[in-house]
């Protein structure tokens, strides 16, 4: 949530920065800035997006160091005097900063009594001052001054006219990774915004400073005791990062899926076992077996490819399994029990509220495993183990293919859990053979794109619509449901359909479309009588089901996905949601790739 850019070296760093902002720009977008110490330190910001604000830029707007950053609006209004950079009174310090500084009104009030007319409404406003106001001999103790007076989280950097060799970040709770150049330095809250200068970069962690210069880089913490860091080089492609041909990331990263399954399952499947084969787990046969319970927690559509991963636990190794959204779960006092295997399930491995979460069991000794996306992310960092889910990098708001391997990494866990227990060897087999089939038939459900597009278009009429499903179905339509409002800002409201006669029945009408998911299980029969029910009542719907479900004479639209094993189904019926999302946004002329009032990464609690 909001980007960071900075860079000193040899270079003019203003057409450096806008490029980087360019590429955070799905961290926040609704307004942008940059400060540039040149002759003296000059800002430009703007209510919008980045190449309005590149479009604007004042002349001679030159210096060879320089900070920018993205905004995704906290404290006040996005224009252009809460845009960041943040100065202070006499325009020596600029500040951009990431996360929410919690005492901000108690500082606001002291700096106002002081005399300092406050020129926003932001939180970050003050930490301009407070730098501005010390009077210690370096800039770093200038920096650490402030930020002792803050409770709160962030990610920041500095500059100061005073000092126009150098760049002082701080890290607490918003990344900042430091890009190593010839002669340059980068500093970034995002690995994409750096890969096309550099792939030699290093991370803070938290309570983290570091100084920048054009020659390299110290690091320390906030009481400014050095620490060695080394940077090291990322294993990436800095066009993985590119939208390619691509009218938007959402579309690339959906027909990315089929190459992104086969990636997360590559090595990881035991055919001659009939097991997953989870290396980063870091757990032996006897302590798999000692696990009671397993408790899933993620934010939004983390949240509901955890419930999908509840169910494959409980399905296949009959371990008491639930999902839970992470940022309810450390205000409840939750019971932190030894036995009980949590898991993490983040995309950025970033999201605060998720962070929170994992900090929160193991600081009770709780055991917690994530399933992250991200290398070297927060949250792969804080658990103590894990599975990376090589989706690649994920820039579309809207998650599709991170979320489908997600799923994946959910049943290779569940798979490795079931066959410590009473999952039978056969069983596993077949599940292995179903894991194999998927990144095809994920392709089979993409090549119906042209279908779903003209479906599409007529939902995308409606005001209001309905996505039921029931037990391994029911969180295929929140997940359908999340992905519609997402992009299309329709509202779309997510039931189990066996409880849509115990109230929300009174809101269907002919206005009101319903997506059902119908698989062929256990449960067809009754969801059939439940459509039934909808019919009856003049509502319009759309069935997500398998080609051999009889539908009688239901009149619907149906939508007819492969078959794979039953437990492994809900993945393939949700693909066709993402692309109904997709398709209703575009033909409702939505910035598909950055949907209002979102971003993507939630850093802010
Ligand atoms: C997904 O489409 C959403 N943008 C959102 O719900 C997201 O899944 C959630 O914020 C969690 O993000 P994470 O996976 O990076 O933790």
């Amino acid at each position: 949530m909001c980007g960071i850019v900075g860079y000193i070296g040899t270079q003019q760093a203003a057409p450096l920065l806008l490029e980087g902002l360019a590429r955070l720009e799905h961290r926040g977008y609704d307004s942008a800035g940059l400060a540039v110490l040149g002759s003296g330190l000059r800002v430009a910001k703007k209510a919008g997006r980045v190449r309005d604000l590149g479009a604007d830029l004042p002349k001679r707007f030159t210096g060879k160091a320089g900070i920018g950053h993205t905004r995704w609006a906290t404290h006040g209004p996005a224009n252009d005097v809460n845009a960041h950079p943040h100065v202070d009174a006499k325009g020596d310090v600029a500040v951009v900063h990431n996360g929410i500084i919690d005492n901000a009104a108690t500082l606001r009030q002291q700096l106002t009594d002081d005399g300092v007319d406050l020129a926003s409404d932001t939180d970050t406003e003050v930490l301009a001052h407070l730098v501005a106001r010390s009077t210690a001999d370096t800039l770093e103790e200038r920096v650490a001054e402030a930020l002792a007076a803050i409770e709160g989280t962030y990610g920041i950097a500095v500059l100061h006219a005073d000092f126009p060799d150098r760049i002082v970040v701080a890290r607490n709770g918003s990344p900042l990774i430091i890009g190593v150049g010839d002669k340059e330095m980068h500093v970034a809250s995002d690995l994409g915004a750096l890969v096309r200068y550099t792939t030699t970069v290093a991370h803070l962690d938290d309570g983290e400073m570091a100084t920048l210069t054009a020659t390299g880089f110290t690091t320390y913490r906030q009481d400014l005791t050095r620490i060695a860091r080394e940077a090291t080089e990322v294993d990436v492609d800095p066009s993985s990062y590119d939208a390619g041909e691509h009218d938007s990331f959402m579309r690339k990263e959906m027909l990315e899926q089929p190459s992104a399954a086969e990636r997360v399952l590559r090595g990881r499947l035991d055919e001659r076992f009939g097991t997953g084969h989870l290396g980063g787990l870091d757990m032996d046969a006897r302590e798999t077996r000692a696990i009671k319970r397993v408790k899933i927690l993620g934010c939004g559509s983390a949240y509901y490819v955890g419930q999908m991963g509840a169910s494959l636990v409980e399905e296949l190794a009959r371990i008491p399994a639930d999902a839970e959204a992470a940022s309810e779960f450390r205000y409840r006092n939750p019971v932190i029990e030894p036995d009980t295997l949590y898991v993490a399930v983040s995309q950025s491995g970033e999201t605060i509220d998720t962070l929170l979460a994992v900090q929160e069991i193991r600081r009770k000794g709780g055991r917690v495993i994530g399933l992250v996306n991200v290398v070297g992310s927060a949250i792969a960092r804080e658990c103590d183990g894990g599975i990376y889910l090589h989706a690649g990098p994920e820039v579309a708001v809207a998650s599709t293919k991170a979320l489908t391997n997600m799923f994946l990494g959910f049943a290779l866990l569940a798979l490795q859990l079931g066959r410590v227990r009473d999952l039978s060897i056969a069983d596993g087999k077949r599940l292995i053979a179903g894991l194999s089939r998927l990144p095809e038939q994920i392709q089979e459900v993409l090549d119906g794109e042209d279908a779903l597009a003209d479906l599409a278009t007529d939902l995308a009429d409606a005001e209001s619509l309905f996505f039921v499903g029931r037990v391994r179905g029911f969180p295929v339509a929140r997940e359908g449901a999340q992905k519609f409002k997402e992009i299309s800002y329709r509202h779309a409201e997510a039931y189990q359909t066996s409880e849509l006669k115990h109230g929300p029945l009174a809101l269907i009408s002919p206005e009101v479309p319903t997506i059902a998911i119908v698989p062929a299980d256990e449960l067809t029969d009754r969801n059939v009588g439940a459509l039934h029910e909808i019919a009856a009542r003049g509502g319009p719907l759309v069935v997500v089901t398998h080609a051999d479900v009889d539908l009688g004479e239901v009149p619907c639209r149906r939508i007819d996905v492969p078959r794979n094993e039953r437990e492994l189904d809900p993945i393939l019926l949700t693909i066709p949601l993402q692309l109904l999302a997709f398709h209703a946004a575009q033909v409702l002329g939505h910035d598909i790739d950055k949907p209002r009032n979102l971003a993507k990464s939630v850093t802010v609690e």
